[in-house]
């Protein structure tokens, strides 16, 4: 298959119309979007992932009028979290709308949806007309894709379309909040931090990971991990410097010379930085990467989530 890549979000959303899956832009990675109403084009981005069929499906919106589209229920909290940070990098999971494919939910009664905070995904999402079912737009397992070259990397010739845009802002995928409950559970860490979600909802808490009953089935899936191993280190002194290691992290490693090195700013730059430098390093044959722990606070504690899920072996 010839994959197309185009900065046009009309012919983008005309093949989605088709039934094709799309690749698209959005302020915290690309998706893999499909028509959420139609399982035959949701099926379609499993295949072109390889994605397991158990692990449901994102559902993208434009704008807050189509929200029910997608869910059938909202309870007056998750009003509010939507209200203080949508369009954003926060996506809620409700009751589903009995019109989203089973595919998209894995079966379940619920569904998780977001509506992006990115001038390119509004006008593709506008154009498609129809709720746009997504996971990030990588191959299952490998980094997610913060940039339209990393998605041609993972799927070109596995997909029909990307839409172009600028590398995403955020870099780390949406905070996932279970909002069936009496008050709000986070069960991925991502861009809209735990203290901005408790400053609107004070009783806010981080999910308990059960080991055999995922409550998010994407819990249990090995993610984010780069060809290279990675190793969480404190401190310059726990790295073997030499030119098939790589170093990321906030303070500079004087005097140290890696194959690969990124010093950050801050957290925050840390964030939007990690995955591509991952998919550099393994461009580069580096074959270990050594990521400077930081505190899990605001954007920290994602950040650490996807490090330490990089460094699962
Ligand atoms: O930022 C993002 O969220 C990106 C962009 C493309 O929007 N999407 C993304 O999708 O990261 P994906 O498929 O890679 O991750 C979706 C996560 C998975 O951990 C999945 O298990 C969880 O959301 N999820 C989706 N629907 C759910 C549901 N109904 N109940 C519990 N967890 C759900
Ligand atoms: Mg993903």
């Amino acid at each position: 298959m010839r994959t197309l890549i185009t900065s046009s979000y009309r012919t983008a959303a005309e093949l989605l119309g088709k039934n094709h899956p799309v690749a698209f832009p959005t302020e915290t990675v690309y998706g893999l979007g499909a028509n959420a109403f139609e399982s035959d084009a949701v099926k379609k981005i499993f295949t072109a992932k390889g994605r397991p069929s158990d692990n449901p499906l994102i559902v993208h919106v434009g704008s807050r009028e189509d929200v029910p589209s997608v869910i059938s229920s909202m309870p007056v909290y998750a009003e509010r979290l939507f209200d203080a940070f949508s369009p954003g990098p926060l996506t809620l999971v409700l009751p589903k709308n009995k019109r989203i494919s089973p595919l998209v939910t894995a079966g379940l009664k619920t569904v998780g949806v977001r509506i992006p905070d990115h001038r390119v995904a509004q006008k593709f999402l506008k154009a498609c007309g129809v709720p746009v079912a997504a996971p990030s737009a990588n191959l299952s397992g490998s980094p997610s894709p913060t940039t339209w070259q990393a998605v041609r990397q993972d799927l070109n010739g596995r997909i029909p379309c990307i839409l172009k845009g600028d590398p995403s802002r955020v870099g780390l995928e949406s905070t996932v909040v279970d909002c069936t409950g009496a008050s709000p559970v986070i069960l991925r860490a991502g861009g809209i931090t735990l203290e901005e979600l408790r400053g609107i909802v004070p009783s806010t808490r981080l999910h308990k990971q059960q080991t055999n009953v995922p409550k998010s089935p994407g819990m249990k899936y090995r993610h984010y991990s780069p060809l290279a191993y990675v190793f969480i280190v404190s401190s310059m002194e726990e790295t073997v410097p030499m030119k098939s290691a790589a170093y990321i992290g906030l303070h500079t490693t004087r005097g140290a010379s890696f194959g690969a090195k990124r010093i950050c700013r801050n957290e925050k730059e840390y964030a939007r930085a990690l995955f591509r430098f991952f998919r550099e390093c393994d461009a580069q044959g580096i074959q270990t990467i050594y990521c400077e722990q930081v505190s899990e606070s605001g954007i920290g504690l994602a950040l650490m989530d996807r490090i330490r899920k990089a460094a699962w072996q």
